[in-house]
């Protein structure tokens, strides 16, 4: 069977980086505060770019690192929660456009902060079949966009950016496996309720700040944290590695006391433990790609690297992932 590899990664952070400090000023909160009960000292945010632009960027630079022309791509997959348009055009669409490919395969998915966990099932899977060769995966987000500045509760916690990916179909280093799921039951623990079809935008759906995310913040830490830590034990067991086998762990970046909660779970070490959180928050769909690229640029994550992914998120969705790393 034909096997698929994660050959290349990009990634794209904005340049306006919103500190602590900077949130002081803007709501009752404190660099101690999110600091000790996050991890966080700074976001990026986009001013004057959407979602599209931050993709369209981390895209070209997984293209380029790729080796692969921009032809060779047969399909551009996006993961958002934060679209540039309500329904369509996607923004999988827009970023295709913007990088002059021309007769793709392109849509969205949504899947939250799992959501390029999720896109990697997918990519695999449409890779093992034989319906695509190179897929260009991106995870991108504009979540300032949804974000209501005057809630101390949510408004510390996330940021810009965007990552991506190609995968192709490869002999060496494949991605091994891929799990996800969902519990719907859950959704409203993590909810931007208006302005879709339940609660259309007008002005009362404005007015009652319904265009905004919600987070009931503790409930969420608790399970994502049981979650997460049974996701990963899963995942090594079934298919018979070790921890400590596992070269680089990174895993979605929302809180460090989440990811260090798992790490002392699993017995991770700090040199197999890749954390980006502090610099850019949580970015959703973007932050395990922009975590892989960090790895990368500081050459962490080499040629045959054995990576494991977990994340967790609105829906409420979560997913993990083993694979070794494909690029140069
Ligand atoms: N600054 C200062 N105080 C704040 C604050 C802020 N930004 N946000 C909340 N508080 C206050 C609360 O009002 C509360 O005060 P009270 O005790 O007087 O009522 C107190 O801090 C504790 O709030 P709580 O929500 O219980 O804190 P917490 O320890 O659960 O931490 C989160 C809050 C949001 C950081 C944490 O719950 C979390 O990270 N949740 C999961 C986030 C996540 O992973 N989300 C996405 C999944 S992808």
């Amino acid at each position: 069977m034909t096997k698929a590899s994660l050959i290349s990664i990009g990634a794209y952070a904005p340049k306006d980086i919103l500190t602590n400090y900077d949130l002081e000023k803007i709501v009752d909160t404190s660099d101690e505060w999110i600091t000790k009960r996050t991890g966080i000292k700074e976001r990026r945010i986009a001013k004057d770019e959407f979602t599209s632009d931050l993709g369209y960027r981390a895209a070209l630079q997984a293209l380029e690192r790729s080796g692969l022309d921009k032809s060779d791509i047969d399909a551009v997959i996006c993961a958002t929660i934060t679209p540039d348009y309500f329904c369509m055009p996607s923004t999988a669409c827009v970023i295709a456009n913007k990088l002059g490919l021309k007769d793709v395969t392109a849509f969205d998915i949504s899947a939250a902060c799992t959501g390029f966990i999720y896109l990697l099932e997918l990519a695999k899977s449409m890779i093992e079949s034989g319906a695509k060769r190179n897929i260009l995966i991106i995870g991108a987000e504009k979540t300032s966009a949804i974000m209501d500045w005057s809630d101390r509760s949510i408004c510390v916690l996330f940021g810009d950016g965007a990552g991506a990916a190609v995968v192709s179909a490869r002999d060496n280093n494949p991605i091994l496996d891929v799990h996800t799921s969902s519990d719907g039951s859950k959704g409203e623990l993590l909810i931007t309720p208006g302005c879709a079809i339940v609660n259309p935008a007008n002005k009362d759906t404005i007015e009652n700040r319904l265009n905004f995310m919600k987070m009931s913040g503790n409930d969420v830490f608790k399970i994502a944290v049981n979650t997460l830590t049974k996701d990963v034990v899963n995942i090594l067991e079934k298919n018979q590695i070790p921890s400590d086998n596992i070269d680089l762990f990174i895993p979605h970046q929302a809180n460090l006391r989440i990811i260090e909660a798992v790490k002392q779970r699993l017995n991770f070490s700090d040199s197999q433990c890749v954390v980006t959180v502090q610099k850019y928050g949580n970015t959703s769909s973007a932050s395990i790609p922009m975590a892989m690229n960090d790895a990368y640029e500081s050459s962490r994550l080499k040629n045959g690297s054995l990576v494991l992914l977990d994340a967790f998120g609105g829906g409420f969705t979560w997913g993990s992932a083993l694979l070794y790393f494909g690029g140069k």
